[in-house]
Order: C-alpha cells, then structure tokens, then sequence
C-alpha cells in the first residue's frame, strides 16, 4: 500500500480507537503509524500503543466534575497524589439534597463505576469487606419506593402514613437508590476466626458500612447527583429482598436516594463550637 494511504488508514484507525478506548485497535494503528514513517523517524516514537492523554488513566464516563476549585494551601503534599485540601473540598460539598428528580447528569455506567470505586477502597476491620450494595436505577427505583409505600400503608395509621407518603413522593420522584447492606454471614465468620474481637466485629460492621454510605454520597454529589439518607429499614426489608433477591444473610442498613438536584446546593447547617468537640494535647 502506498506510504500516504497507510498513514490515512493509520490516523482514522487511530482516532476510532482512541474515542472507543480500544486497546487492540490502538495497538494496530501505532504499527500502521510506525509503518508508514521512515525507521529514522519512527525509531523516536514511543514503544507503547498511542493513546490520549486523558484516557491514559483509567477511562471514566463522567463529564468534569462540576467542583473542580482548587484550594489554598502553604503545605503541598509531597507523597500522595492527591491532597487533603482537595480532600476537604469534597467533605465540605456534601450536604443532604431532597429536591430532586429523576433524571441523572451522568451516565449509569458512571454511577455503577462509583459504586464498584467505593467497595474496592474502603477499608473494614481485617478487611473482613462485610459491606454489601444493591444499586437500584430509574423505573426499578420507582419500583422500590411503591414498596416501601405499600409496606408503610399496611402498617401505619392513616394520618401518620399520609405524612410518610409524601415524603416517599419525594423519594420515588429521583433517578435511584443505593441500598447499604453488612453480611452478616461475614461478620459472624470473622467473629469465629478471631475470638479476642468477637464483640468488637458487629460494632466494626456498622462503621464500615457507613464509609461506604459517605464515599459513595460524597462521591455522587461531586458529580452532580443530589442524595439523602434514609433509613426505612427494618420495615421494608423483607419485602425489598423478595424483590431485589436480596441473600437473608444481608442486613439491610441505610438507603441512599439520588437524582439530579432543583434547587440551590444547601448551604452547611450549624454546627456545635469545636472547644465543644475536640480535645487537643501536645500542642
Ligand atoms: C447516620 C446518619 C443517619 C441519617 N439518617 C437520616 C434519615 O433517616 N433521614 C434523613 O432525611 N436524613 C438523615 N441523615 C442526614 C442528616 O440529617 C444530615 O446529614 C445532617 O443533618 C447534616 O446535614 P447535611 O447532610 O446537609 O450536611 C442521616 C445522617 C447520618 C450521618
């Protein structure tokens, strides 16, 4: 093939596999590329498959996170890639959104990868990993609601269940839920394995559980998800895990409800003097 239609061929290979991340066709076209350049220039490319630098990483879904400020700091982290100013940022960002509908400014698959994010990083004690999540989108969400809705009537009084009925309304009108749950099974297990903790494993469950709650809430909000947490548990949950086949070793522990957010961001609420809060020594 003449030089020039490879090098054509080479490009238009390159650019579908760059905007499909596709390895084997990124692969092909750095060949083609070399190819169809002379050895002299070709030998100064590099060894590894093109790629774009923003895929080079690990490829996300997600458009910019919409809080991308950056953050004044005198003490610049040396060792880590990332810093606790950025980290703060994000703590601070968070807050308890119920205006919401059902609708998502980023993809599922975004969502999901989030989701899947927070179960390999967060850490449980002895990495037992007792944490378990179901995660619940669109019409399925609204699914879920209607149970809860249904487990609500049947066992309050009409006036107190028209007060909860709204606020299932509320919840059943955004784009999905995260349901937390700890296996109990695990925990148990642990408690076996090490006797001297045995009372210490149930407690640890619980904590575990609820970084997962505030990686994946946090998470979602950067990303432009609004969510609140709610805990209908234990009420609904056997009904929820005939539905969802959820295992009976599960317990079900927070659900986490999420949908593009109406209004303003909600500003931080009070909080107690930190001479209430804190204690320092060593100063
Ligand atoms: C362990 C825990 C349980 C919570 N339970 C509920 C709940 O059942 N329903 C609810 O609407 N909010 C719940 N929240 C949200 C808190 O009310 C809220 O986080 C707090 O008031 C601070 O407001 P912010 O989230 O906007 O910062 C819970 C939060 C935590 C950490």
């Amino acid at each position: 093939m003449h030089p020039v239609l490879r090098a054509l061929l080479a490009i238009l290979l390159l650019a579908l596999a760059l905007s499909l991340n596709s390895p084997s066709t990124q692969r092909m076209a750095t060949k083609l590329i070399k190819r169809s350049l002379p050895p002299s220039i070709a030998r100064f490319l590099p060894k590894q498959p093109f790629q774009a630098p923003f895929l080079a990483h690990k490829p996300s879904l997600s458009p910019q996170p919409i809080y991308t400020r950056t953050f004044n700091t005198s003490y610049p982290t040396m060792a880590s890639p990332t810093s606790a100013a950025t980290l703060f940022e994000a703590v601070k960002y968070r807050h308890s959104v119920y205006t919401l509908t059902d609708e998502t400014p980023i993809p599922n698959e975004r969502i999901e990868e989030i989701v899947q994010d927070t179960l390999l990083n967060v850490p449980s004690a002895f990495n037992s990993q007792t944490t378990r999540l179901v995660l619940v989108l669109a019409e399925e969400h609204k699914k879920l609601w209607e149970l809860v809705r249904e487990v609500y009537r049947q066992q309050l009084p009409a006036e107190k269940f028209e007060q909860a009925n709204k606020r299932f309304g509320g919840f059943q009108g955004a784009y999905g839920t995260v349901l937390f749950y700890e296996d109990t099974s695990v925990v148990r297990e642990f408690q076996e394995k090490f006797k001297t903790y045995q009372d210490r494993f149930p407690g640890w469950s619980e904590q575990t559980n609820g970084m997962h709650q505030y990686v994946i809430w946090t998470a979602f909000e950067l990303e432009g998800l609004g969510a609140n947490l709610q805990h209908y548990n234990p009420l609904i949950d056997t009904r929820l895990a005939t539905e969802f086949g959820v295992p009976e070793t599960w317990d079900l522990k927070a659900q986490l409800v999420f949908g593009k957010p109406t209004g303003e961001h909600p500003e931080a609420k009070p909080k107690n003097e930190i001479s209430k809060t804190l204690k320092v020594f060593g100063k």
